[in-house]
């Protein structure tokens, strides 16, 4: 199979382990005969820099003209404070609007050898299982008006949270899909005692539910969801929210995974390419020192082989080779819990690899 790859690194640690990811990438096509074709382009803090603009013309070209799309990270002190429209995140922000990256999915699944390095007891978060579906391309990321005014002599600044219906019903609808050929179970997150956009979600999540009979809904207000996430996460199955609420709920929820730095997603598109990348950031506190649990961005390499390419078995075989080498008990700084030796970024991905290729001379 011949794909076409654009592989964004963006800033900190993100270029780090986009390396891990595409160095596992190239095993892959090495080890089941594909060849994958990958065009860098810049983004973030590292494209401000270089052309003055977070995003520039010819990385969404190259996007677009690109079978997947993996991104590292954006983000870091130096862009700060930069105004609004020279913020690196604003080169996340437009990419995923260019894309039409609607709906973000965040898998987090329980590693039985991660158990000790959650400060959550085992038996809380053993086999839990769920997947958060956060909308990405509406509400308070991209309302308008948004910005700092004077009004009446005060200074004042203004948010706006727009959703359109079609936007709430395509990213319900998507999970109700998902919910169909998971463990039939629905839970969408709003904050319907307050926010009117929260009650028209709701309203939707009602009608779609009368097209998946088989589908349970419930519906969870968020500050209840972000308690019930860490004290009964085997409850959740598919997690349906809006963008900020998404954003930080699937922070915490990592958690239960050990570390931020194993939760990867997918961010699917209703046109285009779909995009994969970590959930977390570009790590200023630990950039450049080849610490970084590229992990998150693997298993994102893992979700494009499986959604992107329909390479099932190869996806398979790199989730395999993670889960072995966590077997294995090899860590990364973050993972290691205080524990005097740790692998880098490299030592980490070399050790994916080597399970990953190994299985190939056993068999
Ligand atoms: P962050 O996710 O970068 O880091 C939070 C904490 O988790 C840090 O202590 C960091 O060291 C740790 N961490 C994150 N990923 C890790 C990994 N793979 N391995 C080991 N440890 C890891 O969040 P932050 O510090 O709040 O933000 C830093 C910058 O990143 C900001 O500029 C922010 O805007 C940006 N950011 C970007 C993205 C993205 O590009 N998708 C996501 C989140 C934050
Ligand atoms: C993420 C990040 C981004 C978001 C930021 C950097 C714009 O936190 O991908 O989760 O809030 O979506
Ligand atoms: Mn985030």
């Amino acid at each position: 199979m011949q794909k076409k790859i654009a592989v964004l690194p963006g800033d900190g640690i993100g270029t780090e382990v986009t390396r891990g990811a595409v160095e596992i990438l190239k095993a892959v096509a090495d080890r089941y005969g594909h060849e994958f074709q990958f065009n860098y382009g810049l983004i973030g803090g590292t494209a401000i820099d270089k052309t003055g603009h977070p995003l520039p013309e010819e990385t969404v070209t190259l996007c677009k003209d690109s079978d997947a799309v993996l991104l590292g990270a954006v983000g870091g002190p130096k862009w700060d404070h930069n105004p609004p429209h020279l913020r690196p995140e604003k080169g996340l922000l437009s990419i995923r609007k260019h894309l039409s990256l609607y709906a973000n999915l965040r898998p987090i699944s329980f590693y039985a050898s991660l158990s000790e390095a959650s400060p959550l007891r085992k038996e809380v978060i053993q086999d839990a299982d769920f997947v958060i579906v956060r909308e990405l391309t509406g509400g308070l990321y991209f309302g308008k008006p948004s910005g700092r005014r004077v009004e009446d002599g005060q200074e004042t600044v203004v948010d706006t949270l727009v959703y359109h219906r079609y936007e709430i019903k395509r990213i319900i609808e998507l999970a109700f899909t998902l919910a169909e050929k998971r463990r039939g179970k629905v839970t969408s997150v709003d904050k319907a005692n307050v926010l009117e956009s929260s009650r028209m979600w709701r309203e939707v999540a009602e009608e779609v539910s009368k097209d998946f009979p088989a589908v349970e809904l419930e519906h969870m207000l968020v500050d209840n969801a972000a308690m019930q996430l860490i004290r009964n996460p085997r409850q959740f199955d598919v997690v349906v929210t809006e963008n900020m609420f998404g954003d930080i709920l699937s922070d915490e929820a990592s958690v239960l995974t050990g570390s931020l730095g194993m939760l990867p997603s997918a961010s699917i598109s209703s046109e285009g390419p779909n995009l994969y990348e970590p959930i977390h950031g570009s790590a200023p506190d630990i950039a450049g020192q080849n610490k970084a649990n590229p992990i998150a961005a693997i298993l994102s390499a893992a979700s494009m082989l499986r959604n992107s390419f329909s390479l099932e078995e190869e996806a398979k075989a790199v989730e395999a080779a993670v889960e072995s080498v966590l077997e294995a008990g090899y860590r990364t700084a973050d993972l290691a819990g205080g524990r005097t030796k740790s692998l880098t970024t490299e030592q980490m991905t070399e050790e994916i690899k080597i399970s990953m290729l190994g299985d190939e001379a056993i068999s």
